[in-house]
């Protein structure tokens, strides 16, 4: 499968309009979203809307935020700017855009020998922020290839058949030659609100016969969604922290 992948959209959708833009010459079959379509921002529909009409083969997981915007929890153990923008999510939502949010499938996901994940494999609320948390995921599941999302950062891990992990943080724009001897678990960081101090939005394109992941960084209208965010009346935050991509 060749697949545009994305994850934590966060009802941005002045971000994924321009990933969108800037794919529309790439060859790729499926489009894989790691979940957190919504959350935060203040666009749910409009995000909603151009990734269930996107036209290519959908491998779709619910993320966390997803969840809560769809009635399934309510939201205890989210910080309350996140609980907030959750709850307005579940009010502001279409009715195919509920039904679609609702029926998301949970991870992981496989398809084509790639697991796909919104935090881990075994649990879809996990962080997975450095090798030691990577090495419990290498243990514990085995396939070669693992997608996944929820910490909003671009990185790789990588780990060899004695065990060994290693892991490094993907800066900027990067093509990867993946390794035969080795299996990988990969973020492609975050459409809607990037956390690693870049505010462009981040996503990648992965081949897995080639067995190659295209890291890609990708400006857009930051003030238009910091606009709707406080026209919206979320928490001022949400839209202050999209400009320091923090
Ligand atoms: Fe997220």
């Amino acid at each position: 499968m060749r697949a545009l992948v994305v994850s934590d959209l966060h009802s941005n959708a002045e971000a994924l309009r321009a990933v969108v833009h800037h794919v529309r010459r790439k060859k790729f079959d499926h489009i894989v979203c790691l979940g957190d379509f919504v959350g935060y921002g203040a666009q749910p529909n409009q995000v909603l809307d151009v990734m269930r009409t996107y036209r290519a083969t959908k491998l779709y997981i619910r993320g966390n935020h997803d969840r809560v915007a769809a009635g399934i929890e309510d939201g205890e153990g989210f910080n309350h700017a996140a609980k907030y923008a959750a709850l307005w999510t579940r009010e502001h939502l279409s009715a195919p855009n509920r039904r679609f949010l609702a029926g998301l499938a949970h991870g992981p996901m496989a398809n084509d020998g790639v697991m796909l994940c919104h935090g881990s494999p075994h649990d879809e609320d996990e962080y997975v922020f450095n090798e030691h948390h990577a090495r419990t995921v290498f243990e514990l599941h085995s396939a070669p290839l693992i997608l996944y999302g929820h910490t909003h950062l671009p990185v790789i891990f990588s780990c060899d058949r004695d065990g060994r992990v290693r892991g490094f943080s993907v800066r900027g724009e990067a093509i990867v030659k993946l390794d035969p001897n080795l299996r990988y678990l990969i973020n492609p960081g975050s459409v809607g609100q990037p956390r690693d101090r870049n505010p462009q939005s981040s996503f990648a394109i992965v081949d897995s016969t080639k067995r190659t992941v295209q890291f890609f960084r990708v400006g857009y209208d930051v003030e238009k969604t910091r606009a709707s965010i406080i026209a919206a009346g979320l928490p001022r935050v949400l839209a202050d922290r999209l400009r320091h991509g923090t």
